[in-house]
């Protein structure tokens, strides 16, 4: 079996190290990056901490307009794929990158499998939101990580080759935990202490682009009742820059780089609680039981507001800075995302499918 893997973002480094992991004991694996990030502590970091394999390919196509940068991510991928000729292409997420590789594989008649399927936000406005949709309408194997997201399929008219997997992240956070308790020193470098500080990250094009948001934004947090520490995604950077909001930040908050990931999760684990617009930082503040307030007006990760360890604030300063210190308690810790062997699944179905020339019924 062989397997062209398509990363290009931050969140989807981590999610196919758990993959790759496995993978690679099973099947031969080509790895391609599509530049999507490309700063050191985007990118690299990320390789080296989680000992990802060097990817076969990068595209280097980095930043630019959506449209130009998902074109320009199609035509690099498409002889990446002639040449490697995969049986199936294995994409995560929702960014320009994972629908880039549905593209290619369904105009080049490859079986393309898609990590994290079926999440929705119902906000058409969002990219990321059309990116899944088309994602999943072009993909022959779809991996959900929860009950919801399958339902979110059916709802569509996908119901073939639909499977329950849960959620690589969960598998990753497991493992990541333990490590970062053992080997971050993050807490001393900012002279933190567990449970005295919040931790904060913002990047949605929603929330930066428009400076009444990110304004908006930054006034909630700076009424936060302990000191934020706002690892700053250099999309946020640029908006601040831009908006003439950098030094009111500066002052507010602990402006720090992106962190790799084994700090970041040490940060979120010791965090009294955490304000996000990030998809991935919402599921894992659930599986770190860390309370989290999340900046958007909805979410695809619905379980994790259901039971009450997330709450749906928007960019809405009062509503975040009571959220930010009411003492809200959550009602339950369900497990809607699996047990931590998403992977190992995923590669089974990945097997099956390909061996067979189909899967089993679904799970
Ligand atoms: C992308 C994904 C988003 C995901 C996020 C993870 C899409 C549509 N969006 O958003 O779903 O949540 O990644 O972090 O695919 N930049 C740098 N250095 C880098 C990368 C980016 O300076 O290494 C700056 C550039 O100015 C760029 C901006 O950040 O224009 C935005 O980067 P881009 O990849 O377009 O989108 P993200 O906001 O990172
Ligand atoms: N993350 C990280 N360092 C940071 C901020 C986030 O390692 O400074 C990790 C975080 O633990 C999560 C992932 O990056 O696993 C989330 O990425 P991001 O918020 O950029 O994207 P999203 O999940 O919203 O697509």
């Amino acid at each position: 079996m062989r397997v062209c893997s398509i990363v290009g973002a931050r969140p989807q480094f981590i999610k196919a190290a758990v993959v790759s992991r496995t993978l690679r004991e099973v099947a031969e694996e080509v790895l391609v990056h599509t530049g999507q990030h490309y700063d050191e502590e985007m990118s690299d970091v990320f390789f080296d901490e989680l000992e990802i394999p060097k990817p076969e390919y990068n595209l280097g196509i980095e930043s630019d307009t959506h449209g130009r940068q998902t074109a320009r991510m199609v035509a690099a991928i498409e002889p990446v794929i002639e040449e490697a000729e995969p049986d199936v292409i294995l994409l995560y997420g929702d960014t320009n990158s994972t629908l880039a590789g549905a593209i290619v594989g369904s105009k080049r008649d490859v079986a393309v499998a898609h990590v994290e399927a079926g999440l929705r936000s119902d906000n058409r406005s969002m990219p990321e939101e059309i990116n899944r949709i088309l994602t999943d309408h072009a993909s022959d194997l779809c991996f959900a990580p929860s009950r919801d997201a399958i339902r979110n399929l059916t709802d569509e008219g996908i119901t073939d080759d639909v499977y329950w997997t849960g959620d690589v992240m969960y598998d990753a956070i497991l493992d990541a935990r333990e490590r970062s308790a053992g080997q971050s020193t993050i807490l001393d470098d900012l002279s933190a202490r567990p449970g005295e500080f919040i931790l904060a990250t913002v990047h949605r094009a929603s929330n930066t682009d428009d400076p009444e948001n990110l304004a908006a934004i930054l006034d909630g947090l700076a009424d936060a009742p302990l000191p934020v520490v706002f690892p700053a995604h250099p999309r946020t950077v640029n908006r601040l820059q831009e908006h003439g909001l950098w030094e009111r930040a500066k002052s507010k908050l602990e402006l720090i780089e992106p962190l790799g990931y084994l700090d970041f999760v040490r940060l979120l684990d010791t965090a009294e609680r955490v304000a996000t617009d990030s998809g991935g930082v919402q599921k894992e503040a659930f599986f770190l039981e860390t309370r989290c307030v999340t900046l958007r007006e909805e979410t695809e990760w619905v379980e994790t507001v259901e039971c009450g360890w997330n709450r749906l604030v928007g960019a809405e300063t009062a509503a975040i800075r009571e959220a930010l210190t009411s003492d809200w308690v959550p009602r339950s810790t369900p497990r809607p995302y699996g047990d931590g062997l998403a992977g190992q699944r995923i590669i089974s179905l990945l097997q099956q499918h390909l061996d067979d020339g189909e899967t089993e019924p679904q799970l």
